[in-house]
C-alpha cells in the first residue's frame, strides 16, 4: 500500500485503534492530521513521531461539535493541503440497561459515535466530492448487528453509523469517493479492558475475564489494534478501488 505524501485525517488518534491506524499510515509514508478530544494525549502521541519531517500533526477537537469539526478541517486543508483520506475512529462506550440509562449516557453515546461520524464525514466528504476523489473509512462495531446486554445505546449508535456510511457511500460513488465501514469485535484497548477488569465498575452481568471473551471467539484470540488498522488501511487504499459501501467485520468469527 502506498500512502506516500498523502494527507490523511484520523480521529480518535491518541490511543487504541486510532493510534494504531496513525502508526501504520506513517509507516506507509502518509502525513497525518491526528484529531482527538484529549489534547495532552494527542500532542504527546504526535510528538513521539516527530523528527524533522513532522509527519503527524495533532488537533484537539471534539467530533460531536460540528463547529469545531469544520474549523479544524479548514485549518488542516490550509496547513497540509487537500485531505485525501479520512478515518473516523473516535467513539465512546457507556454501559447500562436501556430501561435505566440516563439521558446523559444516551445522548453522549449518540453525540460522539453517530453525530460525530456524521460531522466529520459530511465536512470532509464535501471537499472530496468537489475534488472528485477520496476514500473514507468509518469505524463501527460488531455490536451493531448482534444485541448485547447493557450495550443497547452503544449498539444502536453503531448500527446507525453503519447504515449512515452505506447511504453516504451511495451519494458519493458517482463522484469517485468511496466510503466503507470496519466493524471490530473485542480488541485489546482501554475501552475493552474496562470490561475485562473485575473492579472496573462495569455491572457484573457484562464484566468478564479476558479468557471469557477470548473463548467466545471462534478463532480464539482477541484482536490487537494493529489487526483492525490493517483492515482500515486496505479499505482506505487504492488497492480497494472497486470496494465501496462495504462493512468488514473483524471479530474472529464471533458474530458470523
Ligand atoms: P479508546 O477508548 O481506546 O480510544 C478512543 C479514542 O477516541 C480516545 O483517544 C478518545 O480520547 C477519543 N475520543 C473519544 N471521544 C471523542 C470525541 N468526542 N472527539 C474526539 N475524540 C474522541 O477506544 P478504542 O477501543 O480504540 O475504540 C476505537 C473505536 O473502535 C471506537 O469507535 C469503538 O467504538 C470502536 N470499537 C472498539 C472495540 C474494542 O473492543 N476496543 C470493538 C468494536 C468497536
Amino acid at each position: 500500500m502506498d500512502f506516500k505524501d498523502k494527507i490523511v485525517l484520523v480521529t480518535g488518534a491518541a490511543q487504541g485503534i486510532g493510534a494504531a491506524v496513525v502508526r501504520k499510515l506513517c509507516q506507509y509514508g502518509a502525513t497525518v492530521a491526528a484529531l482527538d478530544i484529549n489534547e495532552t494525549a494527542v500532542k504527546q502521541y504526535a510528538d513521539s513521531f516527530n523528527n524533522n519531517c513532522r509527519p503527524v500533526l495533532p488537533f484537539a477537537v471534539d467530533i460531536s461539535n460540528s463547529e469545531q469539526v469544520s474549523r479544524s478541517v479548514e485549518q488542516i486543508e490550509k496547513k497540509l493541503g487537500p485531505i485525501e483520506y479520512l478515518v473516523n475512529v473516535a467513539g465512546i462506550l457507556r454501559m447500562g440497561s436501556l430501561l435505566s440509562l440516563s439521558d446523559d449516557d444516551w445522548q453522549a453515546t449518540f453525540s460522539v459515535n453517530t453525530t460525530g461520524a456524521f460531522n466529520i464525514s459530511r465536512t470532509v466528504g464535501c471537499y472530496m466530492k468537489e475534488r472528485r476523489s477520496g476514500s473514507i473509512v468509518l469505524v463501527s462495531s460488531n455490536a451493531a448487528s448482534v444485541p448485547r446486554m447493557q450495550m443497547g445505546a452503544y449498539a444502536a449508535s453503531k448500527a446507525a453509523v453503519t447504515m449512515y456510511a452505506k447511504c453516504l457511500a451511495l451519494e458519493l460513488a458517482a463522484f469517485n469517493v468511496r466510503c466503507n465501514v470496519v466493524s471490530p469485535g473485542s480488541t485489546d484497548t482501554a475501552m475493552q479492558r474496562a470490561l475485562w477488569t473485575a473492579d472496573s465498575g462495569v455491572d457484573h452481568v457484562i464484566a468478564g475475564s479476558l479468557e471469557h471473551y477470548r473463548l467466545g471467539i471462534p478463532l480464539q484470540k482477541i484482536a490487537t489494534p494493529e489487526m483492525i488498522a490493517d483492515a482500515v488501511l486496505f479499505l482506505l487504499s487504492d488497492q480497494a478501488s472497486q470496494i465501496t459501501m462495504h462493512d468488514l467485520r473483524i471479530d474472529g468469527g464471533a458474530t458470523l
